[in-house]
């Protein structure tokens, strides 16, 4: 299973799947070639390095999660794997965690490196600006956000997005709701700064721990402990008593003061919707006391680009498989999940369903829209289709949406559902008032129950048949 992220580059490199560009511009251009590499499927892991400006090793790792393989290779499944069974294989895993404490360890290569008081200076990495109209250079993408509640002690890890102010400072985008947003008002109400690190370059497994729905109250290291079956190494901060992956590759620390004290203007950024959508308003801001990193390090860039093919089969991967995970504690029948990246993922999903009794199909779709991991955050269109329909091929989905739905029987809507700022068609008005609401469509695009013996058979031959069809003249066909 790999660790850091410089074991994951390395064996992307030995799956032939990784080119390192040199010579790029920081400003728009690695953000842009990033862009044209995903006009192809499976595309590879991206490392920039001799940025313009920037010493030679000082590099960017992007497109990191752009084929299968290498989602898998960062999940730690069987290679092959792709589709459901890559999904599922995931689901499997995260059934069985059981969390493991990280281990204090006395020193690790993030300290080989280490700036404090008046040298401190973020700007000494080669930060991209991402997308044309985004406000700033941001060092915070494919982030892990470190924050303690001051209660309880549980460490929080999250994926905020970070925007450089100036040499030691950062702004910090928490959506509300989200832990760290809920820690930091904690030290903001006692009239205190919340210490925060901020890890921006860090192995898989922890970075799929820090964009994923861990619940509430369980640490994301603990978790990512569990997954690897081996506690995660840290080390205490240089200025905050936080743990810090020993192996990251660069970490930010410092204290975030309650907004009324300090805060600065954030944005706009190039959202994951695709948009421009949340405007440049005044965000908190973490004042740097340490900044920690290797020798010639990798930033982690995940900057969310909208590309013809698929940008991040991580987070498709995940979050189809923690809902699908939490639909097995719930109802029997569900074969598969998927959440579908062409639409930017939570804002549809596909569920597929054997029904056995009345009203299950409306009863999945409901689980789907309402239990933690599921569509509940811009959850737009939630369709159930039957179990002889894969939910992560579209061409199969379609069909079924196509050929087995009558709209105005087999469609409901909710509505002031959660939404947020990203949100591009959260209309002025309600931006105006900032209420970041919208509405969601049920999609039952099953045969119908009551009569489902009496449906058109398909012309589809059926899997097992198409198995021995394969067999016989697959190699004549594919080879
Ligand atoms: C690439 C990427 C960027 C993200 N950026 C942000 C962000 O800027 N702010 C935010 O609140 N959530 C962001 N998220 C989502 C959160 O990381 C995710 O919801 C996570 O579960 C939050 O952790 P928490 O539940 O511990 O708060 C991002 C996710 C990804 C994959």
């Amino acid at each position: 299973m790999v660790g850091d992220l410089r074991e994951f580059v390395e064996k992307a490199k030995e799956l032939g799947e990784c080119r390192t560009i040199e010579g790029a511009h920081w400003d728009v251009e690695i953000g842009r070639i990033a862009e044209l590499s995903l006009s192809v499927p499976e595309s590879p892991l991206l490392i920039f390095d001799k940025v313009e400006g920037y010493p030679q090793g000082f590099r960017v790792a992007t497109n990191p999660f752009t084929s299968s393989r290498r989602v898998a290779l960062g999940l730690g499944l069987p290679l092959d794997l792709k589709g459901l069974d890559l999904i599922r294989a995931w689901k499997e895993k995260l059934s069985a965690v059981k969390p493991i404490p990280p281990v204090y360890v006395k020193t690790g290569p993030i300290k080989e490196n280490v700036q404090l008081g008046k040298d401190i200076d973020v700007l000494k990495f080669p930060t991209p600006k991402w997308h044309e109209h985004d406000g700033g250079r941001y060092i915070g993408t494919g982030c892990m956000v470190i924050q303690k509640d001051p209660d309880s002690g549980w460490v929080n890890v999250g994926a905020y997005r970070s925007q450089i102010v100036n040499k030691n400072t950062v702004a910090l985008h928490v959506v509300p709701g989200h832990h760290g947003a809920i820690i930091a008002k904690k030290y903001w109400d006692r009239g205190l700064s919340c210490p925060t690190a901020i890890v921006c370059g860090q192995g898989p497994l922890l970075w799929v721990s820090a964009m994923s729905s861990v619940p509430i109250g369980i640490g994301e290291l603990d978790w990512t402990g569990g997954l690897r079956n081996r506690a995660v190494e840290v080390v205490r901060g240089e200025t905050v008593d936080l743990p810090i992956p020993a192996d990251a590759e660069i970490v930010l620390e410092g204290e975030m003061p309650p907004p009324e004290v300090e805060s600065a203007d954030e944005g706009p950024f190039g959202e994951w919707e695709g948009y421009y959508a949340g405007h440049r308003s005044p965000h908190p801001v973490v004042k740097l006391s340490a900044i920690m990193h290797r020798n010639d390090p990798i930033q982690f860039g995940v900057p969310m680009l909208i590309g013809t093919h698929d940008d991040n089969g991580f987070q498709t991967v995940d979050y189809s498989a923690q809902l699908w995970a939490g639909f097995d504690k719930q109802i029997a029948g569900v074969m598969g999940v998927s959440f579908v990246p062409q639409a930017r993922r939570k804002p549809m999903v596909v569920v597929s369903l054997k029904q056995m009794y009345p009203g299950h199909v409306k009863q999945a779709a409901l689980i789907a829209a309402s239990i933690y991991g599921g569509a509940t955050h811009i959850g737009k269109f939630i369709i159930v289709v039957d179990d002889d329909i894969d939910p992560t091929n579209m061409t199969e989905v379609l069909w079924a949406l196509g050929t087995r739905c009558d709209p105005a029987s087999q469609m409901d809507f909710l509505s002031n559902r959660t939404s947020q700022a990203s949100d591009p068609r959260i209309n002025p008005d309600k931006r105006k008032i900032r209420d970041f609401t919208c509405s969601s469509v049920l999609i039952d695009a099953c045969k119908p129950w009551a009569w489902r013996d009496q449906f058109p058979k398909s012309t589809k031959t059926s899997p097992e048949v198409m198995a021995q069809v394969r067999k016989k003249w697959g190699d004549i066909l594919f080879s």
